[in-house]
């Protein structure tokens, strides 16, 4: 089988590519500063992880990917040329063989179909690849995940892990041997 997610995917706005972890590492660090104080890995208090400790958590990301195919790849727009977040392929919670979809962007970019489009493109190279199934781990309250999900035609498993703390979370899922979702 070929490796799930090819290392660069080019959509209509935007590049998909591997991380380059000394140029991308202040980005991701901005990221996790911006996550809802529910997420679990978050800025601490003392500021970890600091911009050196982000670009080695990204080339520990490079390691696995060469062992697993799975990425979570930088989002490149190709007008302007920064990097506004990832979206990718990870084991998570579930395994390499049916991974878990992921995306965040930054909050100033938030609402302009990114994740939508970076996703599509995800959910078509794990189709070609042959992965039977994709599933995606959304705690009950990220309503904008939720659309992401549901216009590219993942449906609620059933599945549900309570955390009255954080929020339960939800696995949505999709069966990629079904028919294509477009749109
Ligand atoms: C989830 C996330 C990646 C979405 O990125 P995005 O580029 O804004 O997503 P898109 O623009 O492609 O689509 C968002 C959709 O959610 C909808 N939406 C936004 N806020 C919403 C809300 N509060 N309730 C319902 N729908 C909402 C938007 O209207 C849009 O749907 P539409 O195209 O039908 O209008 C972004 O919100 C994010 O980075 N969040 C933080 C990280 C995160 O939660 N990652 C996912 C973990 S499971």
């Amino acid at each position: 089988m070929p490796a799930p997610l090819p290392p660069l995917l080019t959509t209509e706005r935007l590049r998909l590519r591997a991380w380059l972890p000394a140029a991308d590492a202040a980005l991701v660090r901005t990221l996790w500063s911006e996550r809802d104080p529910r997420a679990r890995y978050r800025i601490d208090a003392d500021g970890h992880p600091t911009v050196a400790e982000m670009e080695a958590r990204l080339a520990e990301q490079l390691v696995v990917t060469a062992r697993t195919g799975l990425a979570l790849l930088a989002l490149e727009r190709r007008a302007e040329g920064d990097v506004i977040g990832y979206c990718g392929l990870i084991a998570g919670q579930s395994s390499a063989e049916e991974p878990e979809i992921a995306y965040e962007l930054l909050s100033r970019e938030h609402g302009r179909g990114y994740a939508t489009e970076a996703a599509r493109a995800v959910v078509h190279a794990a189709t070609t690849a042959g992965l039977p199934r994709l599933w995606a781990t959304v705690r009950v309250w990220n309503a904008p995940s939720f659309r992401v999900l549901e216009k590219l035609g993942f449906h609620d498993s059933g599945r549900l892990d309570p955390d009255a703390e954080r929020g339960d979370t939800v696995w949505m899922t999709r069966d990629l041997r079904g028919p294509a979702v477009s749109g």
